[in-house]
């Protein structure tokens, strides 16, 4: 994609400025959305996750956040979800961070609790709750799952056990001490995981949130566990490095978790220092009738416009977003401040790379690692029409 097509020139494209956060500069405006791979062995990760997350950094992606990594064992969604409950979940994922530093990538960590959705098999082995087959086959037993109300999270799955006060202790405890650890294993940016009806998100929703305590029934009551551990991580992760948050934006069209509840949400999550909010939506079973959003190309990025509208907090722009120019139209337009892409990193993780080649007419090679640039600046030059000297 020439960079005049989008009224740009070569020096002046939105997806390769820095972005200053706090005391850490990402390269550029590529973010690798946490991706779960469900090949974690009791919560460690190991060479997969490096070569896996290491591609994205040698790819050019300006911030490269893990896969959703549980803050206690039963917070994990699968047996095989990455954990970092231990101490010693530490120096694999350090290895991790001191390969996407060395590759010149930010390193973000996104913490999550399953909540209703624990207990669960992986996508490729039915993407339902465990059952006898997963403990016949590959003694994948269930285990105790938890939720803001005892509400299963669909047919055939689990009924929770409605977190008391205490274990909500324990919680926020589980997340201090996972914020802790990441800072520990290196990670420039912690992410907390508040979308797709898992734990904290099943707090927020209405739909999932039946308590009459003061963590249910209202907006404020219900935003009130997530809060308290936004304090809590923000208070133990160093002033110099970022906070993020991921919610679900909407749980549907006009049902449950609104964006106006968003807005509220990003504000008060704001006054306790969060540095950006990236922008989900979905994950909760719908009553019948109740529509998700339609899932088009960018099909979230309204939920990121409004909310840094209108909160002028940065937001971070996900779902369905593919080509390069697309995603800079989405930073010229002022919807986002970074743009996350999912599965279109696993089908191409050299994406950000590419992009710098297509938006930068042929000044893109010093994105690649010089490994790589050398040779495919010649090939690109003996390519083009009037070949390479
Ligand atoms: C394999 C896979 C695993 C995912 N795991 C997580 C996760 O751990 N945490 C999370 O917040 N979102 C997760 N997601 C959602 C993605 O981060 C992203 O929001 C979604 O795929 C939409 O973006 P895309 O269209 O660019 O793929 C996952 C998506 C995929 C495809």
């Amino acid at each position: 994609m020439p960079a005049e097509s989008i009224g740009a020139s070569e020096t002046d494209i939105r997806l390769f400025e820095p972005l200053a956060l706090r005391g850490i500069t990402l390269k550029n405006r590529v973010v690798v959305s946490p991706m779960s791979m469900y090949s974690s062995h009791e919560g460690f990760s190991d060479d997969f996750h490096l070569v896996h997350l290491g591609r994205f950094a040698l790819g050019d992606a300006g911030l490269v956040i893990t896969e959703a990594t549980a803050v206690s064992r039963d917070g994990r969604i699968t047996h095989g979800c990455n954990g970092i409950w231990l101490d010693a979940h530490v120096p694999n994922l350090r290895r991790i961070t001191d390969f996407l530093h060395r590759s010149g990538s930010a390193a973000g960590i996104q913490l999550g609790h399953s909540g209703p959705k624990g207990a669960g098999q992986r996508p490729w082995h039915g993407n339902g709750p465990l059952g006898p087959e997963d403990a016949a086959q590959r003694r994948e037993y269930p285990w105790p799952i938890v939720s803001s109300s005892p509400l299963p999270f669909d047919e055939g799955w689990a009924t929770p056990h409605g977190l008391a006060e205490a274990d909500m202790d324990e919680l926020v405890l589980d997340y201090r001490s996972a914020a802790r650890r990441a800072r520990e294993a290196g990670f420039d940016v912690i992410e907390l995981h508040c979308a797709h009806a898992y734990l904290l998100h099943a707090f927020l929703s209405p739909l999932l949130n039946k308590r009459d305590d003061k963590y249910g029934g209202s907006l404020e009551n219900r935003m009130r566990l997530p809060l308290r551990i936004a304090e809590t991580v923000r208070a133990e992760w160093p002033e110099d490095r970022p906070l993020f948050v991921r919610i679900s934006a909407v749980d549907g069209v006009g049902v449950g978790w609104s964006i106006e509840d968003s807005v509220v949400f990003t504000k008060a999550l704001a006054a306790r220092g969060i540095d950006a909010i990236a922008c989900s939506s979905g994950g909760v079973k719908l009553p019948r009738g109740q529509a998700l959003v339609s899932r088009d190309r960018g099909f979230q990025v309204p939920f990121a416009a409004h909310i840094r509208q209108v909160t002028g907090i940065p937001t971070i722009a996900v779902g369905l977003i593919l080509e390069p120019r697309q995603a800079e139209e989405v930073l010229r337009a002022g919807d986002a401040d970074l743009i996350a892409l999912g599965r279109e990193m696993l089908f191409n993780p050299n994406w950000a790379a590419q992009a710098a080649v297509a938006l930068k007419q042929g000044a893109g090679w010093k994105e690649w690692p010089d490994q790589y640039a050398w040779w495919l600046e010649r090939r690109a030059r003996q390519l083009s029409p009037r070949g390479a000297s």
